[in-house]
């Protein structure tokens, strides 16, 4: 063991040893700022090792991989060596830590780990989906950890690896899946305030190493797509990576395991204490609430601010000196990002969670050539849980103490994160709205993003598919079909334009735009000016138009309506259903999208006006039919008529989607009226010739709204009490009657009051 050429002796009774089974639980940060501030190169007597706590100094260890190297393993128990053996990239040295870093990159560039994000968010809806109910009539209690912090990376990292999902079928498989996770829990035992693993975990990490290599084995005699077979086919300048040395199937055994520990305990330790901070920091929960632009930003500063892997150790391999220390050759290094992380020298009031914070560097993911490998996919598995899982919660708190995962000392990672929602006192139909409207913007937070035109095609007389690819080809988010996106034009109104492509092909969306001579200037600009190569920023998807299941459809569109109903027909033919689409039109040749819809057959009827004169509605929709859903799409006279024949059908048969607002005959009411936000406390006076949205965002309360006509849905407000006067063109009728919710933008208020949920 080295020992100190210079004293660096901590002041008084300062006393760093994250042994010590309540340290993480006793203020580790009260610690850490007098290890910064008394003695910033620690010497631990008890523990033979020196510690570094400054953000500049331990950055500068992190990227001196020559200096600081990695040999004897990051950690500081006996772990360091028996569960990530020498040969294993953690406790590897250049140039070979590169090499091996090399074959398992590419797996986890940005652009591969966004094709991830449907399948992320598939599980994570997954497991928040009984949440809900349990939420519903009157609260219930989630424990975060458990239920979504620590299951979520596993049934990612499973993925990865190929291994089965939490639904295969095969008992066999479930075991193994099962002895898989439980041996990662016993991984963790320690003998209580030493460095030393019990038996438990020594056979514990026996058993998973044995996994791993048995991994290997299958996937050599048989591949599938996934990231063991990847190395199993993997070479280093022409040396297969898994050979048949003990030592080459180490190093990949052991990569798995970092992988492993990498990506499913920091993970969980990223996503339980994100929520945590939230609950303990309302105010900031309601900034992201109310802008979900700042959910990236949240998760950046839960890992400044408690970072799930609080310290790494390296071994010097010459005299260092810093701030006067001098650490032999040979010393044991503990670098600490848990204490540079919140260094004031680096960051302003650093015990602070603020989600605001401008975008700076912090070490949560380490730096230099042991840089986190999954940062991308531990950054874009945290942001889903928040979007899905923080709309559901709520207005949150704790129910209890969480509790300590018992892990090494490198570790700070909740096991339980028990929490109580749904006791907000909302009737139900607020809380309805409320889920819709935050469900909406929090899953589309990240979603307003610059794509570019890769191709601009005449699909029509006076009508152009555009299609569309995301920044640096990054897939751009799912939709479904029904959905529309708003188009942010530099120079021209926003605009929503219905999704027209196939919803599976996640790297690109295609839009039919119809040139309207009459408009507002939307079409106009993307007719003549927008061109391919240009830029163009997109926001949403949104779906006011859901295809709902059923065994028959009957699909009518008139002129460029039919966009929304390309994808619904794909949709229902896939799903094996009993559907007929009607597309009506003035000419044939203004007609778009002829030649897709002739692989149908005669499932669709084109009917051009000049050929066949207008559509025999009474023909196809003057007799009611039970079990058909009616889908309609184009100009509001067609709408107007549908909407009317369709009145003797059975409630709910008729879904239709409007491009321009619906006309709207004279307001109830012309006098001005009062509103009161119930949440702000205010109560605010709107003019006959405002708005109550206009009103309520000039009282400085922020409100999420983009069309401002009443046709797509974003401003939906909870009514709580009053009677609005309906002037959208979203709600159906039956929900007019409800009378709970309107859209802000457009409606206005029968009597002289409306009681709102803001
Ligand atoms: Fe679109 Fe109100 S902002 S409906």
């Amino acid at each position: 063991m080295a020992q100190p050429a210079t004293a660096a002796a901590p002041a008084g009774t300062l006393d760093y040893d994250p042994f010590r089974p309540d340290f993480y639980t006793s203020d580790p940060f009260g610690t850490y700022r007098r290890m910064r501030d008394e003695a910033p190169v620690y010497w631990s007597e008890r523990w033979g090792w020196y510690a570094l706590t400054r953000f500049e100094d331990v950055r500068a260890a992190a990227l001196d991989a020559d200096t600081f190297r990695s040999f004897e393993g990051m950690d500081i128990d006996d772990s360091r060596l028996e569960q990530v053996p020498p040969g294993s990239i953690g406790s590897m040295d250049n140039p070979r830590h590169d090499q091996v870093r090399s074959v398992v990159q590419p797996y986890f560039l940005p652009r591969r780990i966004a094709g991830l994000e449907d399948g992320i968010r598939t599980v994570v809806r997954e497991l928040v989906a009984s949440w809900r109910d349990r939420g519903a009539g009157g609260g219930g209690t989630v424990d975060v950890a458990q239920e979504l912090a620590w299951p979520m990376p596993f049934d990612v990292f499973f993925h990865l690896m190929g291994l089965p999902s939490r639904h295969d079928p095969d008992p066999l498989e479930q075991a193994r899946r099962d002895q898989l996770e439980h041996w990662t829990h016993e991984l963790k035992d320690r003998v209580p305030g030493t460095p030393h693993l019990t038996e438990v975990a020594r056979a514990a990490t026996a058993g998973v190493q044995r996994f791993f290599i048995d991994l290997l084995e299958e996937r050599r005699r048989s591949g599938r797509d996934d990231l063991v077979t990847e190395f199993v086919n993997a070479d280093i300048d022409g040396v297969p990576f898994v050979g048949d040395r003990v030592t080459t199937e180490s190093e990949v055994s052991g990569l798995m395991m970092i992988l492993f520990l990498g990506g499913v305990e920091s993970t969980a330790g990223l996503t339980g204490t994100l929520f945590e901070l939230l609950a303990e920091n309302p105010d900031q929960r309601a900034l992201l609430q109310a802008d979900p632009s700042l959910v990236p930003a949240a998760v950046e500063e839960a890992m400044r601010l408690i970072t799930p892997l609080q310290l790494t150790a390296r071994t010097t391999s010459r005299d260092v000196t810093v701030h006067g220390v001098t650490m032999p050759a040979g010393s044991r290094v503990v670098l600490i990002p848990g204490a540079a992380n919140r260094d004031d020298r680096q960051f302003p009031d650093p015990d602070r969670f603020d989600v605001t914070r401008p975008r700076g560097r912090h070490l949560g993911f380490g730096e230099g050539v042991h840089g986190c490998l999954g940062a991308p996919l531990a950054r874009l598995e945290a942001r889903i849980a928040l979007e899905e899982a923080l709309p559901v919660l709520g207005d949150y708190e704790l129910a209890g103490p969480p509790t300590f995962y018992p892990s090494s000392p490198n570790m700070y990672v909740w096991k339980n994160l028990p929490v109580a929602f749904g006791r907000s006192g909302r009737r139900p139909h607020v809380e309805a709205v409320h889920h819709r409207t935050t469900t909406v913007t929090l899953a589309t937070a990240e979603l307003e993003t610059t794509a570019r035109v890769v191709a601009k095609q005449e699909a029509a007389d006076g009508v152009v598919a555009l299609t569309l690819r995301g920044a640096d080809d990054r897939p751009l988010p799912a939709w479904e079909p029904g959905a529309h996106v708003d188009l942010v034009l530099d120079g021209a109104p926003t605009r929503q334009y219905s999704l027209c492509g196939d919803p599976a092909d996640s790297a690109g969306y295609r839009l039919g735009v119809l040139r309207d001579p009459d408009g507002r200037g939307s079409s106009r600009y993307v007719h003549d000016r927008l061109a391919v190569g240009h830029p163009v920023r997109v926001r949403g998807p949104r779906n006011n138009f859901p295809l709902v299941g059923s065994p028959r459809y009957l699909f009518i569109a008139g002129g460029i309506g039919i966009t929304p109903v390309l994808p619904m027909i794909r949709a229902a033919e896939a799903a094996g259903a009993d559907w007929r689409l009607v597309y009506g039109g003035r000419r044939r040749a203004s007609m778009a999208f002829l030649d897709e819809l002739a692989q149908y057959g005669d499932r669709v009827s084109v009917r051009p006006q000049d050929e066949t004169g207008l559509l025999d509605l009474d023909g196809l929709l003057g007799t009611p039919e039970p079990d058909t859903l009616v889908y309609c799409c184009g100009p509001e006279p067609l709408l107007a008529a549908v909407e009317q024949r369709c009145a003797g059908w059975p409630r709910g048969s008729l879904h239709v989607e409007r491009f321009a607002p619906r006309p709207q005959g004279e307001p109830a009411r012309t006098e001005a009226f009062e509103v009161v936000l119930e949440q702000s406390g205010l109560t605010l006076t709107v003019p006959p010739d405002r708005s109550i949205l206009s009103v309520v965002e000039a009282a400085g309360v922020g409100v999420l709204s983009s069309c401002a006509e009443g046709t797509c849905g974003t401003c939906e407000t909870a009514v709580l009490a009053g009677e609005p006067d309906h002037r959208d063109s979203v709600l159906s009728e039956d929900e007019r009657q409800a009378g709970d919710c309107m859209m802000i933008c457009v409606s206005r208020a029968r009597g002289d009051r409306l009681v709102l949920d803001l």
